[in-house]
């Protein structure tokens, strides 16, 4: 229904900025009837971070950072949603206009800062959809102005396992001043060892133990790629997820907004998302599952983040362009594609061309 919508909505959503039309259609999605979608193929499910998926395409963070639609989004065909970044404390983030189109690049430039209602109102939220069906994770982060940032992702993970299927820590926004330099390997090492403690204390029924999953920068260069992956097997994370919102402008944004500050997301964050991607699978092959982001606005582009290693992917700004129909379109898409080519199941192809696109220009 809201697939058949969309294109009649979005001539207004677009007449009005980009952070008032997210609100309405989030508000719109909290109101509506949660409706169960139709069962996947078969063909499309994929078990990791001990899950069943129904299908390989999540919504990114960043959507629904309050948690207030998880199962409308779900309803929407998304194999999974992670909602969030929370932070313990509400914050504003950073002044508005903090948000841009660039239709005429498929992308978006934001520099939100991780404004949130905080762990709180978050946590009570998740805690009132516990035992509803479909795969739900939360991304955490810190508070801007907090002593002590470790301590922050401790919390908001105490607080949230148990309530979600996955937690992943970003350390890779770009939006909260020194937050990437928590990507560094002594501070990473600390921080996901006391996070995965955390976790396991919590302990809530051990059979659903909460999965800790890292979210990296695309602007990460080969040596912090080999460091961040060392750091994630040793300390016991389940899966990383490649990758954030760049910092770099390719020389080809043709929008009025490129020069804004902030992550950029979307069709110019592909290339190099994938290539970071198809260098993680290099090597961590399947030791450590990898989810691929960045610029999946067709099938094409998630069949091609499959084949660079990803065994799941997630998507936001193609949303903003090409509305909820896009989901349903991508996974017929990649079934068409897998009758194509004699695929059985869509897992059989993850991380088939990863040296190929490790190269890829
Ligand atoms: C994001 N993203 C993001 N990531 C994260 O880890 N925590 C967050 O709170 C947010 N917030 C956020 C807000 C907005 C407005 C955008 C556009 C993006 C990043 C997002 O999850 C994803 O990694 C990138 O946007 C790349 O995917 P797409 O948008 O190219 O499909």
């Amino acid at each position: 229904m809201l697939s058949a919508v969309f294109p009649l909505v979005r001539p207004l959503l677009h007449a009005l900025d980009a952070e008032t039309a997210h609100a309405v259609t989030v508000g719109a999605l909290a109101w509506l009837p949660v409706r169960r979608p139709p069962a996947d193929d078969p063909r499309l499910g994929v078990t990791v971070i001990s899950r069943d998926f129904p299908n390989p395409v999540g919504l990114a963070a960043g959507f629904d950072k309050g948690a207030r639609a998880p199962d409308a989004l779900l309803g929407l065909g998304f194999g999974f949603v992670e909602v969030g970044g929370v932070v313990p404390l509400p914050q504003p983030g950073n002044p508005r206009p903090r948000v841009f189109r660039l239709p005429e690049d498929g992308a978006v430039i934001n520099r939100f800062g991780l404004n949130s209602e905080g762990l709180a109102v978050v946590r009570a939220r998740l805690a009132a959809r516990r035992g509803r069906q479909g795969i739900v994770g939360v991304n955490i982060g810190a508070n801007k102005d907090s002593a002590d940032r470790l301590a922050d992702y401790v919390a908001c993970t105490r607080g949230l396992a148990g309530l979600v299927d996955f937690i992943t820590v970003n350390v890779s926004s770009p939006n909260t001043p020194g937050l990437r330099d928590l990507q560094g390997e002594a501070f990473l090492d600390d921080l996901l060892a006391r996070v995965v403690a955390a976790r396991d204390e919590v302990g809530r029924d051990p059979g659903r133990r909460t999965a800790v999953l890292l979210k990296i920068a695309p602007d990460l260069g080969l040596d912090g790629l080999d460091a961040m992956a060392a750091t994630a097997r040793r300390r016991g994370v389940d899966a990383l997820v490649v990758s954030n919102t760049t910092v770099a402008r390719p020389a080809s944004l043709a929008g009025a907004a490129k020069g804004e500050t902030g992550g950029l997301s979307g069709r110019p964050l592909f290339s190099p998302s994938t290539r970071l991607l198809a260098e993680a699978y290099l090597r961590v092959g399947t030791a450590l599952p990898l989810i691929g982001v960045g610029g999946v606005d067709s099938a094409e582009a998630a069949w091609t983040k499959i084949r660079a290693g990803a065994s799941l992917v997630q998507l936001y700004s193609a949303l903003v362009y090409a509305g909820p129909g896009l989901v349903g379109e991508i996974k017929a898409g990649l079934l068409r594609r897998m009758e194509a080519e004699g695929i059985s199941r869509v897992t059989d192809v993850v991380g088939r061309d990863a040296a190929e696109l490790a190269r890829a220009a």
